[in-house]
């Protein structure tokens, strides 16, 4: 178990521990538990859940790269009904909270699987990954300031009971700021209603963010190396990157607003983890490095627990945000 001075807060949602296990990257739900304590960790995050089951692309759709990980696995997973009906139940019994991933093509997509979420009494919160495609206009939700602002408007009613959490997309070239966009998920644009447990008109919590859009073609074939041509990067090579967009999402939307952040991307060890905290993230994500040793959370946190008592810091909570920027 660990330390109690390691415990976190996402929007009310108490974490034992800042490590959470990142969507898709750790199963549907918490088969983790044969190689991991599950009472060890933060929270896990769900595969994203769609509204019909989903096979996903054809191979190869994860790749090693240099400094990290690509996938286009296309969000294959059991789809609603059937999460609902063979998986949910084990919530309840989990020793962990459980954060739920829901995508969608569309805004009636994400509606549909949210709501059925909403009615599990045990669920933690639902996180919106907003890095998909949207049939309608073309581009992805997450860069696209209108189209995302519309599907947190829709989705903060229909998410009544549970807190809302908004997994924004990396920020391309191009597209608006990563603080423009993060605001737009707290405070949507011509959002009357408010709802959730912290009767909030937008998201409860930001987590940052998904994979980087990422490319690889063979040069002896000339044909890309993923099947889906495109795909995502993610692991050690992209976490400075990632760093930076945490950093100025906290300063930006996450400290004035009082919106906490789940920090993600490329961290395998406790200092990788330590940073995004001094950053300003209250939790962080762990998947690519899931791949390579499934225990490396645990290693986090006994890291973790280390530095916050050489930092002198009672609590992890002292140190979110703690960067000395002067
Ligand atoms: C194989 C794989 C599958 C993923 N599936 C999802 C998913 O279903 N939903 C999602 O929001 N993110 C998904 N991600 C993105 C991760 O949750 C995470 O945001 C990203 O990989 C960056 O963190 P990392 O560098 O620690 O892996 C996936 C990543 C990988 C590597």
């Amino acid at each position: 178990m660990p330390d109690p001075a390691l415990a976190t807060d996402l929007a009310g949602l108490t974490l034992r521990s800042p490590v959470v296990l990142a969507a898709g990257t750790a199963g549907v739900l918490d088969e983790v538990g044969d190689v991991l304590p599950l009472d060890t960790l933060g929270a896990i995050t769900t595969k994203s859940l769609t509204a019909a089951a989903r096979e996903g692309n054809p191979t190869w759709r994860i790749l090693p790269t240099r400094g990290g990980m690509l996938n286009a696995i296309g969000l294959s997973n059991p789809g609603i009904d059937a999460f609902c009906a063979h998986v949910a139940p084990r919530i309840a019994r989990l020793p962990v909270p459980i954060i739920a991933s829901v995508a969608g093509f569309s805004i009636d997509d994400y509606v549909r699987v949210a709501a059925r979420l909403d009615e599990l009494p045990a669920l933690g919160a639902i996180e919106l990954n907003v890095s998909c495609p949207n049939v309608h206009g073309g581009t992805d939700f997450g860069v696209d300031p209108k189209a995302l602002g519309e599907l947190v408007r829709a989705l903060r009613p229909v998410c009544s009971q549970t807190r809302l959490f908004v997994k924004l997309s990396p920020v391309v070239i191009g597209s608006p700021s990563i603080a423009a966009l993060a605001r737009i998920c707290v405070e949507p644009p011509g959002a009357s209603e408010t709802s959730g447990p912290n009767g909030r008109p937008g998201a409860d919590a930001l987590c940052v963010s998904n994979t980087i859009p990422a490319m690889s073609i063979d040069v002896r074939t000339r044909r890309p190396r993923l099947a889906n041509r495109t795909g995502g990067l993610s692991g050690p090579g992209i976490h400075p990157a990632i760093v930076k967009l945490v950093h100025d999402v906290y300063r930006g939307v996450g400290q004035p607003t009082e919106t906490p952040i789940v920090a993600i991307g490329g961290v395998l060890s406790w200092e990788d983890a330590a940073e995004f905290i001094l950053a300003g993230a209250s939790a962080v994500g762990i998947g690519t490095a899931l791949f390579a040793d499934p225990r490396t959370p645990t290693k986090i946190t006994r890291g973790l627990n280390k530095w916050v008592r050489a930092q002198g810091a009672g609590s992890i909570q002292e140190l979110i945000g703690a960067a000395e920027l002067a």
